[in-house]
């Protein structure tokens, strides 16, 4: 990319979206385009193919989607396949009237069938059955993918699309109805050593930052420390434990979404659609068992309580891993180590 490109960054408040515009400014680059969901609806057609004719970017970056949980997914599908569906087909197609010379799409994990072999590769893509629970929001992913392939052969377009494993980072969710893994359990732990400490100044400052969920945040007396304390036991923050789900058998891989907007970079600098073919995943191809990440986030949180399992709660998938073979070879690794990246997001997450 030129230094005077103009680039879209479609998502740019987003926890992939602002890691890939952090990456971007970094690199000096200064004619950025950025609209938030309020300012450019993704899912208009007409707003959207607008927007493109009127600033013609030459680089975009799709990080736009409607992302979420189990639950969420489960909950509103339609909502799920009708938003991403349209976001992927409004921006592509306007990429290509307008004539983009490359875009990057975004895509994720759960492309791949509920029982693809692990670790899984990108030739898995469509050979079985989805996880029911968010086949809605895959569907649409895979849409996704199809389009840039079909706009690439039909069109000649430079189309590329990415599938990253599962991220943590500066900017991430810490709703602990709705959070991922990672701030999930570090806020936990984080609550659990103010409880310790009897820090209630520090609880009540990260409570002003966000929420808890579930309903508790309404509950909540402010003005007496029992009733904060009652509501952070039910998140499973105490005094001297933290209970967790499942019993931490299970392996999961995290990203730095640092990482992640490194490999976008690197992809968009360097490889072309005929080199990466329909995607590529984005991961270091290993994992970590859940015990082994609990005991590391409470090393680094610095809480000395115990680690309580309650084993009514599901451990969901006993691994779900992406195959590194195709990335690697593309000339890409992640740079950030697991503990050095848990660390910083610590700080950072402080910081608020
Ligand atoms: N987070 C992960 O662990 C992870 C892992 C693998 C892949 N990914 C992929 O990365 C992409 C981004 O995920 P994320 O975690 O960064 O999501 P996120 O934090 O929820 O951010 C979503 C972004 O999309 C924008 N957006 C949503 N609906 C829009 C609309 N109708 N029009 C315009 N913009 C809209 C939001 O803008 P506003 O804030 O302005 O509403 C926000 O900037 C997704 O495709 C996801 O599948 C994420």
């Amino acid at each position: 990319m030129e230094k005077e490109a103009k680039i879209y960054v479609a998502g740019h408040t987003g926890l992939v979206g602002s890691a890939i515009l952090r990456r971007l400014q970094k690199e000096g680059f200064k004619n950025i385009i950025t609209k938030t969901s309020d300012e450019l609806d993704l899912t208009n057609q007409a707003e959207t193919l607008k927007f493109f004719e009127e600033e013609k970017p030459d680089y975009v970056f799709l990080a736009a989607a409607k992302v979420g949980g189990i639950l969420a997914n489960k909950t509103y599908p339609a909502e799920f396949i009708y938003i991403n569906l349209m976001i992927a087909a409004n921006v592509i197609h306007s990429a290509y009237k307008t004539g983009v010379k490359k875009l990057l799409n975004l895509g994720s994990s759960c492309i791949y069938p509920k029982f693809a072999p692990q670790p899984m590769k990108e030739e898995s893509l469509l050979t079985g059955f989805l996880e029911e629970t968010n086949e809605a929001y895959a569907l649409a992913k895979i849409s996704a993918i199809k389009l840039c392939r079909y706009y690439n052969e039909q069109y000649g377009a430079n189309f590329i699309s990415v599938m990253p494993t599962n991220q943590y980072g500066i900017g991430d969710n810490f709703n602990m109805e709705t959070a991922h893994l990672l701030p999930m359990i570090m806020r936990r732990f984080h609550l659990a050593k103010l409880l310790s400490d009897g820090d209630f100044d520090s609880i009540k400052n990260d409570l002003k930052c966000y929420k808890l969920g579930w309903g508790l945040d309404e509950k909540i007396d402010f003005e007496n420390n029992e009733s904060i304390e009652e509501a952070l036991n039910k998140i499973g923050a105490f005094r001297d434990k933290v209970i967790l789900w499942g019993d931490g058998s299970v392996y999961r891989e995290l990203m730095c979404s640092d990482d992640l907007a490194d490999a976008c970079f690197y992809l968009m600098e360097n490889k072309d659609y005929q080199e990466i073919g329909e995607h590529v995943n984005i991961t270091k191809g290993d994992d970590i068992l859940l015990k082994d990440l609990f005991e590391i986030v409470k090393e680094i949180v610095g809480f000395e309580g115990e680690i309580s399992y309650d084993t009514s709660k599901p451990n969901g998938t006993p691994r779900k891993m992406m195959d590194a073979t195709k990335i690697k070879s593309l000339g890409w690794e992640p740079k950030i180590p697991l503990k050095q990246g848990i660390k910083d997001f610590y700080e950072w997450y402080k910081t608020l």
